[in-house]
């Protein structure tokens, strides 16, 4: 990913990240997930007072991806607060579509604090080719 639109992606899950709706954290986070067909598809975490029922930022950008028809991620940028990085369950998520996706984490001033693949974030992963009878 070049540096151009690697700053795009950022400006986006920082953008994003004001649309959090996070009353009981208080911990936004903005997501942006760019398709290999140069698409952006941005996520907030959604929270909810039955607490479980909430979702994050990675998961929504993906679901809203996919609904409309996306399946190949070139990266994701992920914004919050202090750096935190992607929850397992959203490393999961992300993985369905390929392990070589490049995952940005950056900080509320939107500086880069972590950058690496979704490999590196995931190892030893059990997905799609582990149930090869399984046809997408
Ligand atoms: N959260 C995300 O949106 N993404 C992550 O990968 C980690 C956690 C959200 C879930 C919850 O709304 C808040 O951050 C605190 O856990």
């Amino acid at each position: 990913m070049d540096k151009t639109t690697r700053g795009h992606l950022i400006s986006a899950a920082l953008q994003a990240r004001r649309h959090a709706y996070a009353p009981y954290s208080h911990y936004p986070v903005g997501a942006a997930l760019l398709t290999k067909d140069g698409k952006v598809y941005t996520g907030v975490n959604v929270e909810n007072a039955a607490y479980p029922s909430g979702m994050c930022a990675e998961r929504v950008a993906v679901f809203k991806a996919v609904s409309e028809g996306q399946r190949e991620f070139e990266a994701v940028v992920v914004a919050t607060e202090n750096g935190g990085t992607p929850c397992g369950a959203c490393r999961q998520v992300l993985a369905e579509f390929g392990l070589d996706m490049a995952v940005v984490v950056v900080n509320g001033n939107g500086d880069v604090v972590l950058e690496t693949t979704l490999a590196n974030l995931l190892p030893a992963s059990f997905g799609p080719e582990h149930l090869p009878r399984n046809k997408p």
